[in-house]
């Protein structure tokens, strides 16, 4: 990474002489640079301008649209255009990075700008902050006085955190939704000496920006709960796992960090504890697997991102072989949040009989894209009131409540909640909290179809049923929209869903299938239209 960062490219030369010096063999070094989509082998052009392809951002421009605007800057001098997966952006939709800089609300309409866009101020970085319920501090002096009150109370901190996150039903919020109580204990309880933290926060998924906007606003947070983990489990050493697009945010995290320092909260001695714990940043080098807790491990130990077989789970053998606690950056703000407020605030926050607050990134046809903090129980047509209600004033056909992973549900189940549970029982699941929204006039077969090739794209290609796969579904997709192929070709679909679901090692390929199946089963119109 650090040659990529230098020169800006890695070439043959430099390769070789990294292989000699650190004695990796050559085709180790060519595997790794092959793998990871930040890597460049040849010098940048003065200008790169990566413009996303995935679905949120796609609505918000036609077919047409998108070609004239590509043709259009890439006639500049020195300027390159390339179509990439999810920026973590969509609620600037659709979101376009120069060289390296988000420069959205910039859209594809504005090509004239080009001379410009360097100067383009980033899309987030002087943001206003919001009000944040979960949020239990008045000022950056007031950071990190949960782990301090724990530590001079004396009490037991481990079994303090543990049993206010069992307590809490707190369940994971990078999709999987595993309880997070659950996860800290089994984690303490290894014996090993060496354990780890490790803060995923490589969130790639269409229509999921949450954790984006919660490292930016609220990274004191994420960091006690990285704290609170570490003195729980015996770990000294964090890791932010961070996607590389999200340099606005690193910069707000090194402050955080720093301020961190500062109060005493990481260090050789946090907090008077006697206990040492500190957190640093690592760059993803790209790629939406590598979210996959495995993954993640594989890209930190140097190996290409391809996630391992399970089990052994991370919490077991995980960085090095070392017991290794892994959670989602929302999971560790509201953990912070409930271990400082106990158990009954948090049961307070939600609705009825629901308990807690969740953040929600809502993109697609809303007038207001954004994230949300709700209660728990929020349904998803209140959520979109809360965006500002329908785009163009246009009605709700359908929407995926857990991101590009999870199955469409149509507008009669607006009034179910935004909760694990509630979801799963109406055929979907709530995974990373990512709602996307479509209206009325949508045609959901070519949006599926845009979804399973973006899980095409992303696939790291160690499952031949995932790489072939999804490279076979997007072909007889492509061919029945172009009128190529009778729909009827697409029988084998959902044989080919099972067989991926059975055979596939991680989650992409699991559920690769599923959006497209269910946008098929429930909106059959779409599939001719
Ligand atoms: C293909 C794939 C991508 C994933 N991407 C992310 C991600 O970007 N962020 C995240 O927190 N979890 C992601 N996950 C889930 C992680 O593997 C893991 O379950 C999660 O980080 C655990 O944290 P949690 O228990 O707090 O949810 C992904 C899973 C898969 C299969
Ligand atoms: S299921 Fe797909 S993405 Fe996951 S490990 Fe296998 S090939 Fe890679
Ligand atoms: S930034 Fe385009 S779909 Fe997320």
């Amino acid at each position: 990474m650090q040659l990529q960062h230098e020169q800006g490219y890695v070439d043959d030369q430099s390769l070789k002489e990294l292989s000699q010096r650190r004695k990796v063999p050559l085709y180790r070094l060519e595997g790794l640079v092959s793998f990871y989509t930040s890597f460049r082998r040849d010098p940048p052009p003065k200008i790169t301008v990566q413009v996303c392809r995935d679905v949120s951002c796609i609505m918000q421009c036609s077919s047409r649209q998108r070609r004239e605007f590509l043709r259009t800057i890439g006639q500049g001098d020195d300027v390159e255009v390339r179509e990439v997966s999810c920026l973590g952006r969509c609620d600037t939709a659709p979101a376009v990075v120069v060289n390296d800089h988000p420069v959205a609300p910039l859209t594809l309409f504005d090509a004239d700008k080009l001379g410009g866009w360097c100067d383009v101020r980033s899309s987030n970085e002087d943001d206003v902050r919001g009000n944040w319920c979960c949020d239990p501090y008045a000022d950056v002096e007031e950071h990190y006085t949960t782990v301090k009150s724990l530590i001079t109370k004396r009490v037991e901190l481990a079994v303090v955190c543990i049993q206010r996150l069992i307590d809490s039903g707190l369940r994971g919020m990078g999709g999987a939704g595993f309880p997070t109580g659950k996860k800290w204990d089994l984690v303490a309880r290894e014996s090993s000496e060496t354990k780890y933290v490790i803060c995923n926060a490589d969130e790639s998924e269409p229509g999921t920006f949450k954790d984006r906007v919660i490292l930016s606003e609220l990274p004191h947070l994420v960091i006690e709960g990285m704290i609170l983990a570490g003195l729980t489990i015996g770990a000294e050493r964090g890791i932010i796992y961070l996607r590389h697009e999200y340099g606005p945010e690193r910069r707000r995290i090194e402050v955080a960090l720093d301020n961190a320092r500062r109060l005493g909260a990481l260090g050789k001695n946090v907090m008077g504890s006697g206990h040492a714990f500190d957190v640093e940043v690592f760059e993803s080098p790209g790629g939406y697997i590598l979210g996959e807790e495995t993954a993640l491990l594989e890209a930190l130990e140097d190996k290409r991102g391809e996630p391992r077989n399970k089990p052994p789970y991370p919490g077991t053998f995980g960085l090095e072989g070392k017991p290794t606690l892994i959670n989602n950056v929302e999971t560790l703000a509201m953990a912070t949040t409930i271990i400082h407020h106990d158990v009954p605030w948090w049961r307070d926050q939600g609705i009825g009989d629901f308990s807690g607050l969740k953040f929600i990134s809502i993109s697609g046809d809303v007038e207001r894209p954004g994230v949300c903090e709700i209660p728990v129980g929020t349904t998803v047509a209140e959520a979109i009131e809360l965006s500002g209600g329908m785009a163009d004033g246009k009605s709700l056909k359908a929407f995926l409540p857990g991101g590009a992973s999870s199955n469409f549900l149509a507008s009669k189940h607006a009034n179910v909640p935004l909760e694990f549970e509630a979801m799963r029982s109406v055929g979907s699941m709530l995974g990373t909290g990512a709602v996307i929204v479509f209206s009325e006039d949508r045609n959901l077969f070519e949006l599926a179809t845009n979804i399973v090739t973006f899980f095409r794209n992303e696939s790291c290609g160690k499952c031949v049923p995932c790489r072939t796969g999804s490279e076979r579904a997007v072909q007889m997709l492509e061919q029945v929209i172009s009128g190529e192929t009778d729909v009827t070709e697409l029988d084998v679909l959902s044989g080919l869903a099972e067989t991926l679901e059975q055979t596939s090692i991680c989650g992409l390929g699991q559920v690769a299938l599923n959006p497209i199946l269910s946008s098929m089963k429930f909106f059959p119109d779409d599939i001719t239209r």
